[in-house]
This record gives structure tokens, C-alpha cells and sequence, in this order.
């Protein structure tokens, strides 16, 4: 096993901020969506970490599904080209929906999912994100609940993996360029 701390140069948010942040976010989700029952839907594999957090800052019920797609393939760039690899349980048809996802990069992801989603009927669809990369963003994404803003950086943890490794790092990190062989994983 690497040594993890070795592979970050800094961190960018801990635990306890993202906790803060969350809720925060928790506190809005409640008041706009008092009275309605709410389906969170989290993005495998990187949102499970703010799915977890999120639902149990809740103050009501909040159900769960999961959607796994594929975005990425073998590189770190996006592909722009996203394969349901594993569909929502239920149908979410006359529901509250509200896709979890742990951070907006190009945008890609999200936006054909929103589409996606958006043509199955719900009641209303809106989007909770703990990260955002405004500078990397190829097509803004409509997002009522963001965490942070932050660098156009490579960065790990809190769900967030280079080839899988480094999810379960409990802040947000900015991975150490002799990790990825230093080129600017967006260039
Ligand atoms: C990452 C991240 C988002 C998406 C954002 O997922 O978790 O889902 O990329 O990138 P985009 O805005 O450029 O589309 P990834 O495809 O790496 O899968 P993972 O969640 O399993 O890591
Ligand atoms: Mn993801
Ligand atoms: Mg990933």
C-alpha cells in the first residue's frame, strides 16, 4: 500500500468543513422541500460519501436510489460520452428528485443525466454537489445546492478517486503531481 499522506500536497477541505457545509445545505433542502417526500439519487461511485452525510443531516425521510454511469472510461478526461451502467431502482415518476453528486467537473456527467432523468416524468429534479470546478466546466450545470467552488486541481477524497485509490480519505485533498505523472490531468 502507498503512503497516502505522501501522495497529497495539501488539504483543501477537512471533514469537519465539509460537515459544516453540508449542513448548511441540509438546513435549505428542508425548508424547500417541507411537506414533500424526497428521493435522494446518488451518482456511483463518488457521491456515496455526501449521500451518506447529506441523508443523515436530513430531518425527514429521505430515500435512496443509485445510478451507476460511466463517463470517464480509461482516461481522466472526460469523454462526454455516458453509459448507464446501472439504473434507479424505481421509477421516479410524479417525484421529488434530487441527484447527489460529489463534484462537478466538465459539467458532462450531470447534464446528460438531468436530461435523462428529466424525460422519465418526476415532480421536479434538482442538483446537490459538494465540489465544483468552475474553470473546468464545459457546460454549466444548473446546481441549487454546491458545497464549494474550488482550483482547477487534482483532487482526491471524500468520494473523489485517481484509478480508485484515495476515496476514503476523509477531507478534500489536492493529489501530489508525481501521483499522476505531473501533467495537468486536464490539459
Ligand atoms: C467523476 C465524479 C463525477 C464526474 C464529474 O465520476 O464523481 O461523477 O466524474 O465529471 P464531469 O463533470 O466532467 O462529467 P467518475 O466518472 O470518475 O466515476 P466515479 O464516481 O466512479 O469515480
Ligand atoms: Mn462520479
Ligand atoms: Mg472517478
Amino acid at each position: 500500500l502507498s503512503d497516502v499522506q505522501a501522495d497529497i500536497t495539501k488539504v483543501l477541505y477537512t471533514e469537519q468543513e465539509l460537515q459544516e457545509r453540508l449542513a448548511v445545505l441540509a438546513r435549505r433542502i428542508e425548508t424547500d422541500y417541507e411537506g414533500k417526500e424526497l428521493l435522494l439519487v446518488a451518482v456511483l461511485k463518488g457521491a456515496v460519501m455526501v449521500l451518506s452525510d447529506l441523508a443523515r443531516e436530513l430531518k425527514f425521510h429521505a430515500h435512496m436510489d443509485f445510478m451507476a454511469v460511466s463517463s470517464y472510461g480509461a482516461s481522466t478526461q472526460s469523454s462526454g460520452v455516458v453509459r448507464i451502467v446501472k439504473d434507479l431502482d424505481a421509477d421516479i415518476a410524479g417525484r421529488h428528485v434530487l441527484i447527489v453528486e460529489d463534484i462537478i467537473d466538465s459539467g458532462l456527467t450531470l447534464n446528460w443525466l438531468i436530461g435523462n432523468l428529466q424525460s422519465r416524468g418526476p415532480a421536479s429534479i434538482e442538483v446537490c454537489a459538494m465540489l465544483r470546478k468552475p474553470d473546468a466546466v464545459k457546460e454549466p450545470v444548473d446546481v441549487k445546492y454546491l458545497g464549494f467552488d474550488i482550483p482547477n486541481e487534482f483532487v482526491v477524497g471524500y468520494g473523489l478517486d485517481f484509478a480508485e485509490d484515495y476515496r476514503n480519505i476523509r477531507g478534500v485533498a489536492v493529489l501530489a503531481p508525481h501521483v499522476y505523472g505531473g501533467e495537468d490531468p486536464h490539459a
